[in-house]
């Protein structure tokens, strides 16, 4: 499909040109290729999937260059036949490798092969749904950004344009249809990363709100089953929205609310609410952060990206559930108008906040969000919601692992089952009933900090506050997995990962 540009905003959705599958001659110049580790010896086998390859010499040209097939390894070889051929590190030689080794492995290739617009894949994928984790692996790992270079725009080698994976079950349409799924996937995901890149120069809540109701128009609109709807600051005043305006009242740019919906053609099987928290920079408000570290920041809606962008990608899969994305939108700053700490807030619906401090801010913007969800005349089955709030999450589980918090086991489950299966690493924890006290506050209902220990659940605990015991309820922490502060790996880039779009469109 096409280079997406929507009007009047500066989002590009850079898609691969091409994503394909083919079972005939390699056309590309540059073929992409598995390597496994046989033995800790450093013994090495290709695996080139449903390719007939003559592997003699180039087996002792890889022992020659090094190569031990370890995963993120990318070696390069001059061909014959093509150009380039590139072997991909597998680890350990297996008869099954899984979805997500696959889906690295192509993606670390991809990234490795910037500056070359078309290349064709070939790893060792037995059965459709490998091969589409190879699709996907490819498309991800084919993302840069570099809108905002002036001078040094030309120094960064651009992204594999064309990707082909073949296989011998190229010709079924459930082939075809595993290829548009992996390409709506990637686009979205890039959708997702070029937001959390975007800086807060140049993404506020107003525009966040654009750029987002320019990929709807993009995606059909209306036709495709989407709806869009934008509160500004005056109308979240006077209907009550408490949390985002005392969040973005210290702000010179104004806060938002984004709902996108969308309603499939027949009748929907399941309706759920997505809800993301959309801060598009958090300083700490007068809990000012220090400034080592602070910069991350710009990631703090990465939650609002990710359900906006599923939602829309939903729609353009036409699959058959209902959603109803929530995005409240807000600039966490120090001023002269910002949130004091003792300051109370009134969230949406009635329930009041004492705001002990002001860097706690995206529980306070959530229970506005989840209050709105619940309070639409549709019977949800389910809510979700997708946040970057705590540190204690970074502490508990590190940069590559999500929380997952709930009020229903069976739900958490189902969740937990797909996010493995899609290769994003979820977790449980608990809502611990005994941390809730620390939330009580002596002036308004609750306060919005609680216990420091186990402060990634006690703000699990202050959102259960807004949600419906009856209704099914996920909380996601995002904090550490939605940014990458480190180096790339497999088919995660350095800054936005997009984390938690591909859990949401897989539970649909
Ligand atoms: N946006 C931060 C959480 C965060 C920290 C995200 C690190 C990504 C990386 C959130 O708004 C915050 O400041 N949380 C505070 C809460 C505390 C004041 C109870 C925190 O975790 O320190
Ligand atoms: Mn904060
Ligand atoms: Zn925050």
């Amino acid at each position: 499909s096409s280079l997406h540009k929507p009007t009047n905003t500066s989002i590009t959705l850079l898609l691969m040109s091409t994503l394909k599958i083919s079972d005939g001659v390699v056309k590309d110049e540059v073929l992409v290729l598995g390597l496994a580790s046989t033995n800790s010896k450093g013994g090495i086998a290709i695996e080139a999937g449903d390719m007939a390859i003559d592997t003699k010499t180039i087996l002792s040209q890889l022992v020659d260059m090094g190569a031990t097939g370890k995963a993120d390894e990318v070696t390069k070889l001059p061909g014959s036949h093509v150009r380039l051929l590139v072997f991909t590190g597998l680890g350990k030689k297996s008869a099954n490798y899984t979805h997500e080794t696959l889906r690295r492995a192509a993606g670390s290739a991809s990234r490795a092969l910037a500056g070359n617009s078309a290349a064709t894949f070939s790893l060792p994928a037995k059965n459709l749904a490998e091969v589409a984790a190879v699709a996907e692996g490819a498309a991800l790992g084919a993302y840069s950004f570099t809108e905002f270079r002036g001078s040094t725009k030309d120094d960064h080698k651009a992204p594999l344009k064309t990707i082909t994976v073949h296989s011998k079950l190229a010709a079924s349409s459930e082939a075809k249809a595993a290829v548009v799924r992996a390409a709506v996937i990637a686009k979205y995901t890039y959708l997702v990363r070029d937001l959390i890149n975007t800086p807060p120069s140049h993404l506020t809540p107003d525009s966040f709100t654009k750029k987002l109701a320019a990929v709807v128009k993009s995606a059909g609109g209306a036709k495709s089953g989407l709806k869009i709807q934008i509160w500004d600051e005056k109308q979240l005043k006077t209907q009550g929205f408490g949390g985002i305006i005392g969040v973005g009242q210290g702000s010179a740019n104004p806060p938002r609310l984004l709902h996108i919906s969308y309603t499939p053609k027949g009748k929907a099987a399941k309706r759920y609410a997505f809800v993301g928290k959309g801060i598009t920079f958090d300083t700490g408000g007068l809990a000012l952060k220090p400034a080592a570290g602070m910069e991350a920041m710009k990631s703090d809606m990465s939650g609002a990206a990710a359900v906006s962008a599923a939602v829309i990608a939903i729609a353009e899969l036409k699959l058959n559930v209902a959603i109803e994305s929530w995005a409240p939108l807000a600039e966490n700053m120090p001023s002269d108008t910002a949130t004091r700490p003792s300051d109370i807030i009134t969230i949406f619906g009635g329930k009041t906040v004492e705001v002990l401090n002001p860097d706690a801010e995206g529980r306070l913007v959530l229970a506005d969000g989840l209050m709105k969800a619940q309070s639409s005349k549709n019977k949800l089955d389910g809510i979700i919601d997708v946040a970057t709030l705590t540190g204690a999450q970074v502490i508990a589980l590190g940069t590559r692992t999500s929380a997952v918090m709930t009020n229903n086991q069976e739900f958490s489950n189902d969740f937990l089952q797909v996010a493995a299966q899609c290769g994003e690493q979820f977790w449980p924890m608990p809502l611990p009933e005994e941390l809730r006290a620390s939330l009580d506050s002596p002036v308004a209902d609750l306060a919005n900090i609680g216990d420091r220990m186990g402060g990634m659940l006690v703000a699990g605990l202050f959102l259960k506050d807004f949600v419906n015991p009856e209704l099914p309820w996920l909380h996601l922490d995002i904090a550490g997995p939605a940014y990458n502060e480190a180096k790339p790996h497999g088919y995660t880039p350095v800054g936005g990962t997009g984390i938690a779009l591909r859990s949401l469109v897989t539970l649909a």
